[in-house]
């Protein structure tokens, strides 16, 4: 059985108590806790040298600019970048993937092809090239029965995109259900978008992934990765884009569009500024470089754990937790049953919906709370799109149905105790519902 217990004594909110019981910390897939080696990098900027880096030489900016770098070259050698200049930081995933829609050098008609899955930070940047005046058309590429990726439909996307397909932004793994994307299935997703066009680009939104599993991306050989470090054991406030040097330097390709201090190698008053290459001309202003550094001590210490590791550990708990959930008839697992292709989330909701409670009574995610210290999250995670398109899956069950999703996430200081915890708590949670009246067709 894999156990990563050793590791749970460096989470320092790990160690406290609520009513006496200790945190059962499930909401992963939103933020990761933090470890002390982690929170100890960014104590130290704040303590012993907190200036800033990529102007000044003195004493302190000096060990600025060389621990920014030493986290670079941590996060390069995390994902398997080439080259270091290719670790952009952002302030985050949406950043990242922000940064690129609106840096990218769009030609007339190009289009952009996502997911019918995709996290709003993976949908809005796109449509908002549609409707801020056609700069780029967004076009969808529907899952299969059971909403996961689909190589079909996306040959066939691809077919109607003809030579004008120019983006193919990807989540790669689902933040809604877990499901994600083989190293297989990207390879030739890259190989069939390239033959469309050699000009279109892969991006592939990581925020779910990297954090969960080795990837290696000069492997799969995609043009852009873009991922969070505060899903990682990371500060806040720091994300990464990763992007091949050979794009990110090509001016007829993409144009940073945030511009500024930092980026700049002259300028005159004739309006024509010179930028440096990638990262710093896209790195613009002073930047997070606490949170840079620990994003650096987040790489290094998940590199320490092992990232195979970790996403065994997951697929442990998740396929016990599907497992025990599975015995209720009232709850659905949104996904394939097989707790192999979620990872480490477990999506669900109950064909007994819990607003049958009464209004001032608690939510099923509030009495895990209140009572054990279970900490999930409930709602559309940002994929209000999915949801939307669904509602006619949903009326199919009985007409309005419209469940309430809850989502329990996984990280590498959970357990299997805890797991027990969330099981036998939902049991007696699912007795409570089973007390109150129900309505609709196929609630009762
Ligand atoms: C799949 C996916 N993409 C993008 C994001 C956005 O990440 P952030 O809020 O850190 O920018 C998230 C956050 O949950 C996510 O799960």
């Amino acid at each position: 059985m894999s156990s990563l217990n050793e590791y749970r004594d460096a989470f320092p909110t790990l160690q406290q108590e609520r009513n006496g019981k200790p945190p059962i910390y499930f909401d992963n897939a939103c933020m990761t806790l933090k470890p002390q080696p982690v929170i100890d990098a960014v104590h130290e900027y704040y303590t012993r040298y907190s200036g800033c880096g990529e102007r000044s030489t003195h004493w302190f900016a000096a060990q600025v600019d060389a621990k920014t770098e030493e986290a670079r070259e941590s996060i390069k050698e995390f994902i398997g970048a080439a080259n270091v200049n290719e670790i952009v930081f952002t302030k985050n995933t949406t950043e990242a993937i922000n940064l690129l829609a609106l840096s990218l050098c769009w030609e007339r008609d190009d289009v952009v092809l996502t997911t019918d899955k995709e996290h709003n930070s993976n949908l809005c940047p796109w449509q908002e090239l549609e409707n801020r005046g056609n700069i780029a058309r967004h076009r969808v590429i529907p899952g299969d029965t059971e909403y996961r990726f689909s190589l079909e439909n996306f040959k066939k996307a691809l077919a109607e995109a003809g030579d004008k397909v120019r983006m193919v932004s990807l989540a790669h793994c689902s933040n809604l259900d877990g499901t994600f994307l083989s190293d297989d299935t990207v390879k030739e997703v890259v190989r069939l978008t390239r033959e469309q066009n050699s000009r279109a680009l892969v991006l592939l939104d990581a925020a779910q992934s990297v954090p969960h599993k080795k990837i290696n991306v000069s492997d799969m050989g995609v043009d852009f990765i873009a991922f969070s470090i505060h899903k990682m054991c990371g500060p806040t406030g720091v994300g990464v884009l990763y992007g091949r040097k050979k794009v990110l330097n090509d001016e007829n390709v993409i144009h940073p569009f945030i511009v500024g201090g930092g980026t700049v190698e002259d300028t005159n008053l004739l309006g024509h500024p010179s930028y440096f290459k990638s990262p710093h001309k896209f790195e613009a202003g002073l930047q997070h470089y606490a949170g840079i550094i620990g994003a650096g001590a987040a790489a290094r210490f998940l590199m320490e754990v092992g990232l195979n590791r970790i996403a065994e550990h997951e697929t442990v708990l998740n396929t016990a937790l599907t497992e025990r959930l599975s015995h209720h008839h009232e709850i659905r697992i949104l996904g394939p049953r097989d707790a192999r292709e979620r990872s480490g989330i477990l999506t669900f909701y109950l064909l007994k919906p819990a607003t049958r409670f009464s209004d001032d009574e608690p939510d099923i995610d509030e009495k895990l709370d209140q009572r054990v210290n279970i900490m999930i999250r409930k709602g559309t995670f940002c994929v209000h799109s999915w949801y939307h398109a669904h509602e006619p899956v949903f009326d199919a069950v009985w007409p309005g149905f419209r469940p309430t999703l809850y989502r329990a996430s996984f990280y590498l200081y959970n357990t299997l105790e805890e797991v027990d915890i969330f099981a036998s708590e939902m049991k007696k949670i699912l007795a409570e519902i089973s007390e109150l009246p129900t309505f609709g067709a196929a609630g009762g």
